[in-house]
């Protein structure tokens, strides 16, 4: 069976965003946050306070949004008699980037008497602060007491992150990146909407490097994107995702990242994080042999006229990970019979789903930005997928693996 193409819609879209700015030297990177937030599919309405707009005017904003900056509690432009109130009933998240000491304070003890704040009182979803300051206004007791309250009453704090900071020095105070603040955001919305809220995933991506000697390894042409593409897939549809990766790519943001090497570090880790997941997708290309010795020192070129490696075989890692209730998805790479090879692995490895792909295709498999895939089932289903983006192809996997933990048992 093959399936239609269907484009996956924005990890943001039909969700309606509120974003609060506020008087720090960091509201320049608010810019970036709009701009990330209106690219991956949100409405974005933009509430500012008087101290925000000497930082950075609200024109900018509205070139981004499409939508007039609320700053001015008198104005009477906007059709609505109480904006904050149309905010908070119908905005999906509330996300202040940056937010100052001043505003917090003010948040904390209910007052009012801004844009930022009173949206505050007035919401209805949940609240994200990304506070950006000096390290002593972020260490300072009024500040700590007022991120406490802030906390305990269900606000998710986003940063600061330790680095350079605007006096030069560096310190804990700065705001997170703005990157990293928008996938924040993509989760808290996949935690509250997404179809895999409530599920834990382990993804593995990446091809494992088995060391000869101190710098050489024997690896494969695996660059760990499509792993990495299915643990912000899946971080975007609501799973708490832990990515054991070998990669060196830069890891989604909002999942918990756990950096191995070789095969043995990979099973270490599945051994520990897999005990209170729900699915394993192994789309790591774990090697299959690894050098039975790896030396202690460089072997030099001078030394040896022909070095042989003697290779032992490596454990099978997903065949060898089992746990009750555990749903597994399996990855078969191949170069020729690929679906008879792949139906084989699903019994031989215990897998619900193989993931199979031809990874000889130029445009398919290895280092690509695209994949074409086909997934078979234990009921001898067969879906076979068009050339898609890795993002995409995560998806339609995902569909599949979160209609198998449904029938599992409600998450
Ligand atoms: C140049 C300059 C930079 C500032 N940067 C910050 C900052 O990064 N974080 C902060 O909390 N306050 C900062 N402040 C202080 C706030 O702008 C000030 O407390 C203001 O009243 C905050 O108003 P608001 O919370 O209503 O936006 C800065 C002030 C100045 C003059």
């Amino acid at each position: 069976m093959s399936s239609k193409p269907t484009a996956t819609p924005a990890p943001l879209s039909g969700r309606m965003i509120v974003l609060g700015v506020t008087g720090s030297i960091a509201a320049f990177k608010a810019v970036d946050v709009t701009s990330r937030l209106v690219q991956a599919g949100a409405t974005v309405e933009v509430v500012m306070t008087e101290a925000a707009t000497k930082f950075i005017g609200p024109l900018t904003f509205r070139g981004i949004t499409g939508r007039e900056p609320y700053v001015d509690l008198w104005a009477t432009a906007s059709p609505h008699a109480e904006p904050h109130v149309v905010l908070g009933r119908s905005a999906d998240l509330y996300l202040i980037v940056p937010a100052s000491a001043s505003t917090m304070a003010r948040i904390a003890h209910g007052l009012a008497d801004d844009f930022v704040s009173l949206t505050a009182l007035a919401m209805r979803g949940p609240v994200l602060i990304a506070p950006a300051m000096d390290a002593l206004m972020w260490s300072n007791a009024a500040t700590r007491a007022n991120v406490d309250l802030l906390r305990e009453r269900g606000i998710e704090f986003l940063g600061p992150v330790e680095g350079r900071l605007a006096s030069g020095e560096v310190g804990a105070g700065r705001l997170m990146e703005p990157a990293a603040i928008v996938d924040h955001v993509k989760a808290r919305i996949g935690r509250e909407h997404g179809d895999l809220a409530g599920a834990r995933i382990a993804v593995t991506a990446g091809g494992t490097r088995e060391p000869a000697d101190p710098v050489r390894f024997v690896g494969n042409r695996s660059t760990g994107k499509m792993g990495h593409a299915l643990a912000e897939a899946a971080r975007d549809r609501g799973a708490d995702v832990v990515l054991i990766t070998s990669a060196s790519l830069a890891a989604p943001g909002a999942t918990e990242v756990v950096q191995v090497e070789t095969a043995h570090e990979m099973l270490a880790a599945l051994e520990t994080h897999v005990a209170d997941c729900d699915a394993l997708v192994m789309a790591a290309a774990v090697a299959d042999y690894r050098p039975s010795e790896s030396l202690e020192r460089k072997q030099k070129r001078g030394g040896l006229e022909h070095w042989t490696l003697d290779l032992e075989r490596n454990p099978d890692l997903i065949a060898s990970i089992e746990r009750e209730g555990l749903i597994k998805v399996a990855f078969a790479a191949e170069t020729e019979d690929v679906l008879r090879n792949a139906a084989h692995k699903l019994v031989a490895k215990g897998a619900h789903l193989m993931v199979a792909n031809d990874v000889s295709a130029k445009d398919a498999g290895f280092a690509v930005d695209t994949n074409r895939v086909v997934i078979l089932d234990r009921n001898g289903g067969c879906d076979e997928l068009p050339l898609l983006s890795k993002y995409d192809c995560s998806h339609r996997i995902l569909d599949r693996l979160a209609a198998l933990l449904q029938d599992r048992a409600p998450l």
